[in-house]
């Protein structure tokens, strides 16, 4: 299978790419690092020319509901648009858990990029999984005021991005499914915790207080509306596993 994924060399897309080469399949990365800009509509469709399934990873660092809406909703209308000019046959998206229950900024936009896939016309699979382990690193790297970093509060229960591209590239194999059973990760975990935890495997000392995120969506964080429900496939590796075999920063 030729399998093209966009968004192939970001966080979880590199190991979507490494994963489908395990199993033996073509991959085709989709990224400014690889020379294709989605925004590129020629270069979308020829890097997609004889591809059998995309792989959507792509992504937009901002909490912005219309910066996040308007990229997430643009890529996903070229890419649907060059699947069809080249014959693709499934497209995969990786979503949110709750985003549903959450419909906030960020994940306002994942949400209406859901809509356009179950409406865009390519058979299509739907994964979603909740917040990856390197989100204490996003969290502690993000929430900060001055020097001082911060806890935000939160129940989260984070999977392993590994354990999330392995899951894409049999969701790849196993054909367009719609909606695919959840994937979490083993168990809930608090988000101010895990922000500490990693601040101390980083040999950072000193205060970092607690902080709840203002908004809707620093409140679903918190209300447990993120978390996956009891039909969710649970991964095995747990934050500390996770943090313990990284290497440091
Ligand atoms: N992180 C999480 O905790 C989590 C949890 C569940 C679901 N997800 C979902 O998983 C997806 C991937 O997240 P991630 O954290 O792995 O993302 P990431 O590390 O930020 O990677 C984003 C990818 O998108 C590419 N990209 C961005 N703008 C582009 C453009 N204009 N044209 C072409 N490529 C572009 C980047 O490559 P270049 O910069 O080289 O273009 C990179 O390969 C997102 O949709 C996210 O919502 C994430």
């Amino acid at each position: 299978m030729r399998v093209a994924i966009a968004g192939g060399s970001g966080t979880v897309g590199e190991r979507v790419t490494r994963a489908v080469r395990e199993r033996g399949h073509e991959a085709v990365v989709l990224s400014r690092a690889a020379g294709v800009d989605i925004r590129d509509a020629g270069a979308v469709r020829r890097a997609l020319e004889g591809a059998d399934a995309v792989v959507d990873v792509l992504n937009i660092n901002t909490l912005n509901t219309d910066r996040a809406t308007e990229f997430f909703t643009s890529a996903t209308a070229a890419l649907l648009d060059a699947e069809k000019a080249a014959g693709v046959g499934h497209h995969v998206v990786l979503s949110i858990v709750g985003v549903d229950r959450a419909p906030h900024g960020y994940y306002a936009a994942k949400l209406a990029q859901e809509r356009l896939v179950e409406s865009g016309g390519i058979p299509w699979s739907i994964q979603r999984a909740t917040q990856f382990h390197d989100f204490a690193r996003q969290m502690y790297d993000g929430a900060r005021l001055g020097p001082l970093h911060l806890a935000p509060r939160g129940r989260v229960q984070p999977v392993g991005a590994d354990e999330v591209a392995d899951r894409l590239a049999g969701v790849v194999e196993g054909g367009p499914a719609g909606r695919v059973p959840d994937l979490a990760g083993p168990q809930e975990e608090s988000l101010e915790r895990m922000v500490r935890a990693y601040a101390h495997a980083q040999g950072a000392g000193g205060w970092i207080p607690a902080i709840s995120l203002p908004g809707g969506l620093g409140r679903a964080q918190r209300d447990g509306s993120l978390l996956p429900g009891p039909d969710a496939i649970l991964g095995r590796q747990t934050f500390d596993a996770w943090l313990s075999g990284r290497d440091p920063d």
